[in-house]
């Protein structure tokens, strides 16, 4: 089948560009995870507010639970949106974790205008065959493509690995050379989800690890998954309004500003949005138990969301007037 939709006809950008200002400049993009309305609000009219281009971010899990047809429009809807706030920023649609060819492909004619190949789980050289493939594809439309090396512990979709596999920097020039990928996310220590360390580790990721990647690739668009800060503020908030979570540890806000400053021009937020959201949703709930329209505790979440992105913009990213 051919494309049914291009992006550039929905007013989407891919990521070349944006990766390119941001490595120059010292910070990273945001890749927010959204699956419904009122989260694809709260990330437009924080990156509205703020001046940042976004990348908005669909996983398979979140394709099939809003379906495809929708999110087309809904991307659609989202530059349109954000015009009518009064600034145009650049609006990147992007497929998180596609594990096959098909799926790619899929999103690709559907209006993506960026895709995800995740084939960290398979051998190297599978790996790279896969990439190839959705590179090759991919690029006929102007489509960019992100490729992963090395395995993040935890749960990476339907792929679940118990500890890091950490990047080998000595494999990254020839993983992006044989490829042709536009973007590579790597493994450093971050993991996805709300429990990313242990109670007693010390929260840290790998930026040595990273510095000695750059060295390889010198300038060479870098991503990092599993970037929830996880804050505590808001762990406690879930916890006392019925919730229960229990050691929930992410990554510190300060070493992800470190990463942002280099060759990291991506960063993936989806668990702390998750949080903000039911924090949000179970207080609304807990206080006034009468309540029942569902706009009375989505309204709140969307305004507790949108409050977060701004600060992960504002404050970890440093992607506020670059848009
Ligand atoms: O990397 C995983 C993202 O947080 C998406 O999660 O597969 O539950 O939609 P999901
Ligand atoms: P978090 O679970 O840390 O938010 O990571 C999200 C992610 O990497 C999506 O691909
Ligand atoms: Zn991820």
């Amino acid at each position: 089948m051919s494309i049914m939709v291009n992006y550039k006809d929905l007013g989407l950008v891919n990521s070349r560009e944006l990766f390119k200002k941001a490595i120059a400049g010292g910070y990273a993009i945001p890749a927010f995870n959204f699956n419904n309305m009122e989260q694809m609000q709260a990330i437009i009219s924080a990156c509205v507010e703020t001046k940042s281009p976004v990348i908005l971010q669909v996983s398979s899990g979140a394709r099939k639970y809003a379906n495809q047809t929708l999110l087309r429009y809904m991307a659609q809807g989202a530059v349109e949106y954000a015009k009518e706030l009064g600034y145009n920023i650049p609006i990147v649609l992007h497929l998180d974790h596609g594990d096959t060819f098909e799926l790619c492909k899929s999103c690709i004619e559907y209006g993506f205008s960026s895709v995800m190949i995740d084939g960290s789980h398979h051998p190297y050289d599978k790996n790279i065959e896969l990439t190839a493939r959705v590179v090759e594809y991919a690029h006929k439309y102007d489509v960019t493509v992100e490729g992963e090396l090395g395995i993040l512990a935890g749960v990476e979709d339907d792929v679940k690995a118990e500890s890091h596999t950490y990047t080998q920097p000595e494999e990254v020039e020839d993983f992006v050379k044989r490829t042709g990928v536009d973007s590579l996310a790597i493994s450093i220590g971050t993991s996805h989800g709300a429990f990313k360390f242990k109670p007693g580790q010390k929260p840290q990721i790998r930026l040595d690890i990273l510095a000695e990647i750059e060295k390889r690739i010198p300038g060479f668009p870098i991503v990092l998954h599993g970037s929830s800060s996880v804050p505590q503020d808001i762990v406690a908030e879930i916890n006392k309004y019925g919730g229960k979570l229990k050691d929930s540890i992410g990554i510190p806000e300060d070493q992800l500003r470190a990463a942002a400053k280099s060759a990291v021009c991506k960063i993936n937020i989806d668990s702390d949005g998750r949080l903000a959201m039911t924090a949000a949703i179970r207080k609304v709930l807990a206080e006034k138990p009468e309540e029942f329209d569902p706009r009375k505790y989505l309204g709140p979440a969307r305004d507790k969301l949108k409050e977060l992105y701004k600060h992960k913009i504002v404050n970890v990213l440093g992607s506020d007037n670059k848009a």
